[in-house]
């Protein structure tokens, strides 16, 4: 028996999630039969577990009051019954938010190969990248050559999709909030920047797609919805695809939010938004990870990061501030070393 902590949802968000929806619990975690502990490395934080933490969240099962949340984490085995996850083995999860996990081997979801980062199964060989190829390729159908719009491109999902769009010699332009994420977009061969937070995106959009010398987008990555999603249709061409793929703008909402207020044009445009969630794509999963294995080693794709925190104790300011727009690239929590 060892004693470790986790991190439990004792209340549900009204708008922003604040500190006092978390406490931090000791909790006895034993092996026992069939089943491995993992003391945890790194777990990831990102914005969907706010919707998880609502009951009024629909695609997925909101987070129990009481329990601990969930999400995904790499860890070593620590104590081991099952004889092909020995002492050592290094594994993804998705039993975080807690120092040491008690995982059936079932609930291994991948063991992570020797030379390999573990921090990169949570980024971009990991569901966040998975999320970005499939948004672009298999929802949005991306095509050499074609004009892209990423939304929250300094995100961890936007930074991946922005790279993959990029290796199929696309023109692409990103969106962010302040002057050093865009430093680091173009740093990550992004074609224009547009600052969000500096002035009406639509206008910058314009300036954007006239400096790299074109006339409208082919394909939006949308992880923000609201302003930025209106924007995108008023710039979209002819048959344009918007991949809808996250709302961050809208995730504090605590009434209905009105949808596009210039959806005619998707009509006039004959546009396709297409939502998409990546739980839904895992047949594609070998392809893309034998994709993105190698973009990372012959490095067309780099994996951005950002430890928001640092300890199971910080693990919930850490998701707060990866929401408040601290972080580049992907968030996680260091656990362990
Ligand atoms: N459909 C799916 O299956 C699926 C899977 C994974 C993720 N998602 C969604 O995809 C999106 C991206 O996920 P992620 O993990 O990569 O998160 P992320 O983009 O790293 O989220 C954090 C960033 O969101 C931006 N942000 C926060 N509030 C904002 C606001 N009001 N307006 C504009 N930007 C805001 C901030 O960037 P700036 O500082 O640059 O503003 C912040 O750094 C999220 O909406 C997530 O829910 C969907």
């Amino acid at each position: 028996m060892t004693i470790s902590r986790e991190v439990r949802l004792v209340a549900r968000p009204e708008g922003r999630p604040t500190p006092d929806l978390v406490e931090v619990v000791e909790t006895e975690v034993e092996c026992g039969d069939d089943a491995v502990v993992v003391e945890n490395l790194a777990m990831s934080v990102e914005p969907y577990m706010q919707g998880r933490m609502s009951e009024h969240v629909d695609y997925a099962t909101p987070y129990a009051l009481g329990q601990p949340l969930t999400g995904h984490a790499v860890g070593r085995v620590v104590a081991s019954s099952v004889a092909d996850l020995p002492e050592g083995t290094v594994v993804l999860h998705e039993k975080g938010w807690r120092e040491l996990s008690r995982l059936r081997p079932d609930e291994v979801q991948a063991q992570v190969p020797d030379g390999t980062d573990p921090l990169a199964l949570l980024g971009a060989l990991g569901q966040t990248g998975f999320t970005a190829w499939v948004g672009l390729t298999l929802v949005a159908g991306l095509q050499g050559g074609e004009t892209v719009f990423i939304t929250s491109a300094a995100g961890a999902v936007g930074a991946v999709a922005g790279q993959i769009a990029k290796a199929q010699g696309c023109t692409v332009i990103g969106s962010c909030g302040g002057p050093e994420k865009g430093e680091v977009l173009r740093g990550l061969g992004f074609d224009a920047v547009i600052d969000h937070r500096a002035g009406p995106v639509r206008a910058s959009l314009k300036e954007a797609l006239a400096a790299v010398g074109r006339s409208h987008l082919d394909v939006t990555f949308d992880n923000v919805g609201g302003e930025q999603l209106e924007a995108a249709i008023r710039h979209m061409g002819d048959h344009g695809r918007i991949a809808l793929c996250g709302a961050i703008s809208t995730y504090d909402a605590t009434s209905p939010v009105p949808g596009p207020r210039n959806l005619l044009l998707a009509i006039w445009r004959r546009l396709r938004l297409e939502g998409f969630i990546v739980g839904d794509h895992q047949a594609h999963r070998p392809r893309f990870d034998e994709r993105m294995t190698r973009w990372l080693a012959d490095g067309t794709v780099v994996d951005p990061r950002t430890e928001v925190a640092d300890g199971i104790e910080h693990a919930f300011d850490g998701f707060l501030r990866m929401l408040d727009g601290a972080s580049t690239g992907k968030s996680y929590v260091r656990l362990a070393d």
